[in-house]
């Protein structure tokens, strides 16, 4: 460990995938938050952040930290991650807060109502679904010497899925996927007035593609997601169209990305660490534990924020109201107090568990989704490609805060023998 001096720690934009050291090491940055600054002050995104396992976990759990944008002040860090300018300017498309930014009573009050949709029974019912879109997408690429596997599988992959499984149509694939990906920007504190104006035409644009289905399948249902939310709004008149919008975009925008991010990261972890590759590829039954170290090793959703409803303390440091805390699940997942060996990536590991699906009441909706489309996507790519290696051009990581994954990452596919570049 470098010797440190707190006021050498970095702050704001240093402390995001757009800093260049912070992207490719964020372990070493973690490391010295950790240990120098568990709850790191970052004056300039007006935000304290928190490291620790123990922290993270316990403030995902407090009671008296919230996650609506709305009751935070202006000009709060808040309010810069949470997207809420896509409320500015819409014309007469009015915004509802994801899941994920909605507090209790609200918030509990939807979360089971979706909770009545989005079933174990529904995930797994999609299980055989997951194998034939994997399929389809892997048989052409076998006719190709090397390919990028953000680009050509993990990407369209977690889109076919929930589209199919929400009910939109496949057909819209492509869109939903660029929609998804501009709505994602939300999240971007430095997002500047174009990206902005991206963000809200592809909201304008995916809420009509949404409005519509939902107007169809309250015509005439059918056994979808999108249909199970019309019944349970019907029998118990409790979910507005417009929060049924909302849900959708959330589980569109949320459970896209990171669910590629799974399988990219997770691709990336093995082709670095072949010896963990070949005991997979001897030994497929692993994919369930491998899939929770790629979570634990390098988590798709690497932080998310809280701030104070009241005056109150976390492990006895004092919190005031309003204050901003960030948990760093990535940290957490590093931290040596919880886990033996943190930086190693092991998919035999025991001591599992990892915060990447979060704690608490916003625990992740979709983990067992995610998890599922994680095993079955790897394990069939595996499968069709077991001579998988890096390609000669480098892999490369997105900028964007939060959601940490690969814009590509170029794979070869053949037989070693035959070689070239891509
Ligand atoms: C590997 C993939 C995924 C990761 C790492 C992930 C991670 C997370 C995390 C950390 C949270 C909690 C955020 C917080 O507490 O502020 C969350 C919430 C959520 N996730 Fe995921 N997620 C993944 C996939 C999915 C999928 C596939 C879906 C659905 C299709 C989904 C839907 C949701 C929803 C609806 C919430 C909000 C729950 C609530 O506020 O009650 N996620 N996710």
């Amino acid at each position: 460990m470098p010797h440190d001096d707190i006021s050498t720690l970095p702050t704001g934009v240093a402390l995001t995938a757009r800093d260049d050291h912070f992207r490719e090491h964020p372990d070493e940055v973690y490391d010295r938050l950790r240990l120098h600054a568990p709850f790191h002050v970052d004056e300039a995104y007006g935000r304290r952040v928190l490291t620790r396992h123990d922290d993270v976990r316990a403030v995902l759990r407090h009671k008296q930290f919230g996650v609506d944008a709305r009751k935070s002040g202006p000009g709060s860090y808040m309010r810069r991650v949470a997207g809420t300018g896509v409320s500015e300017g819409m014309g007469n498309t009015a915004y509802e807060p994801p899941l994920v930014l909605i507090d209790d009573p609200a918030h509990r009050r939807i979360r089971l109502l979706m909770s009545k949709a989005f079933t174990p029974r529904a995930v797994e019912n999609m299980r055989p679904r997951i194998h034939a879109i994997a399929e389809a997408l892997l048989v052409p690429l076998a006719a190709e010497p090397g390919f990028d596997f953000i680009e050509r599988y993990a990407g369209p992959l977690p889109t076919l899925v929930i589209a199919e499984m929400m009910g939109v149509s496949t057909a819209h694939c492509a869109d939903l996927k660029r929609w998804s990906d501009a709505i994602l920007m939300g999240y971007d504190p430095e997002r500047d007035s174009a990206t902005q104006r991206r963000l809200r035409e592809s909201y304008v644009a995916l809420t009509a593609v949404l409005r519509e289905t939902v107007e169809a399948r309250r015509r005439s249902p059918r056994e979808d997601l999108i249909s199970a939310m019309v019944r349970a709004q019907e029998a118990e008149d409790r979910l507005s169209d417009l929060e049924i919008i909302s849900l959708c975009t959330q589980l569109l925008v949320a459970g896209n990305v990171t669910t590629t991010d799974l399988m990219g990261n997770g691709l990336h972890a093995l082709l670095a660490h072949p010896a963990q590759l070949q005991a997979l590829l001897n030994e497929p039954a692993l994919i369930e534990q491998a899939v929770e170290e790629i979570l634990r090793y390098d988590c798709p959703l690497t932080e998310t924020a809280r701030f104070a409803l009241e005056d109150t303390e976390l492990h006895g440091c004092p919190v005031r109201k309003g204050d901003t805390l960030t948990a760093s699940l990535a940290a957490a997942n590093h931290d040596p107090a919880q886990f033996t060996r943190p930086h190693d990536f092991d998919i035999t590991r025991e001591d599992t568990a990892h915060l990447a699906f979060g704690s608490g009441v916003h625990v992740c909706l979709g983990a067992p989704l995610a998890r599922l489309e994680g095993q079955i996507g790897l394990q069939r790519f595996l499968e069709h490609f077991p001579h998988v290696r890096p390609a000669s051009t480098p892999p490369r990581r997105r900028q964007l805060p939060f959601f940490r994954g690969f814009e590509c990452l170029p794979v070869m596919v053949g037989d070693r023998e035959r070689s070239g570049a891509l």
